[in-house]
Parts: structure tokens; C-alpha cells; sequence
């Protein structure tokens, strides 16, 4: 009887979430479309984290880390693949480092969520020749 009752307030609980998101704020995604990544929010975190090695243009800092305007990797990569990509980082003993200098997981920034990274793919991405 009373797990009949708490099924019974849970499927209103859901009907009034489902109702909260089913309205749309404006500006707001459809339950079809992926969130758009913040561009403006990644240039923020790109120059915060990334730009300390990547240089604040992306184009590299000889010796620190590549450049990325003109990198083939990047364009190559989903940016699923780039998601994993920075979350691992590449270490010296990763067969595919090209230059014996190590990019940290997260860039060193073990904060950095996966909708702040996608961010500054999306942003890595406007830079991109
Ligand atoms: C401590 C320095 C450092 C920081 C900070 C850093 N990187 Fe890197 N990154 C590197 C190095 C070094 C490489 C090159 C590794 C190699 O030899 O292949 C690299 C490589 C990359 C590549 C691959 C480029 C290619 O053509 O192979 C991408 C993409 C990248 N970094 C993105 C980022 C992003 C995004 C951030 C910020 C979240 C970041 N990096 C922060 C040092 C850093």
C-alpha cells in the first residue's frame, strides 16, 4: 500500500519535471538538440588554462606546447575525441607525443568539467586554419 503511494507521488514528481523542462526558456535547448558549447566561456578558460603552454593566439609556445591553429590533429578529431583527449593529456611515454615535452591531464587543471573543456574545443575550433 505504501509503495503504491510513493510510485504514485514519484509519477507526479516526473510529470512536473518533465512539465518544468517541456516549456522551454527562452534561449533554452529542445530535448532534440545538443547544448551549443559556449564560445565565449572556452576563450575564457583557453586563456586561463590552456594558453600558459598553447600560447593566448593558440599558436604555440616552442618548448611548452604545440600550436594548435594549425594543428592536423585537431582537425582531425570529433570533438568527442578531443574531450578524451585533454582529459588524458600526453605523456612523454604516449607513442603519439611529437615533441618529448608532456601535456598534462586537463592541462594540469584537474577542475575543469567536461562542459568547460567542450567549450574550449568550440573555441579551439573558431581558431582553427
Ligand atoms: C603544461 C603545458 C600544457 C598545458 C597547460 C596544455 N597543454 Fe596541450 N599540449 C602540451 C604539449 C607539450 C603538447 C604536445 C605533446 C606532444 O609532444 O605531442 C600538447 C598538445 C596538445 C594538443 C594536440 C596537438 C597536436 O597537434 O598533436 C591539443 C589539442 C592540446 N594540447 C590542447 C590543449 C588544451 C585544450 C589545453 C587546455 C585545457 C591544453 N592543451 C593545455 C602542453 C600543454
Amino acid at each position: 500500500m505504501l509503495s503504491r503511494q510513493i510510485a504514485f507521488v514519484g509519477l507526479i514528481l516526473a510529470a512536473l519535471v518533465l512539465g518544468a523542462c517541456g516549456g522551454g526558456a527562452p534561449g533554452g535547448t529542445t530535448a532534440t538538440q545538443a547544448p551549443q558549447a559556449d564560445v565565449a566561456l572556452g576563450k575564457a578558460k583557453f586563456e586561463d588554462v590552456c594558453a600558459a603552454c598553447h600560447g593566448k593566439d593558440a599558436r604555440g609556445i616552442a618548448g611548452l606546447g604545440k600550436d594548435l591553429t594549425t594543428s592536423q590533429f585537431v582537425k582531425s578529431q570529433t570533438d568527442d575525441q578531443l574531450l578524451a583527449f585533454v582529459n588524458k593529456g600526453r605523456d612523454t611515454s604516449d607513442p603519439a607525443n611529437t615533441t618529448g615535452v608532456a601535456m598534462p591531464p586537463k592541462g594540469g587543471r584537474p577542475d575543469l568539467t567536461d562542459d568547460q573543456i567542450r567549450a574550449i574545443i568550440a573555441y579551439i575550433r573558431t581558431l582553427s586554419k
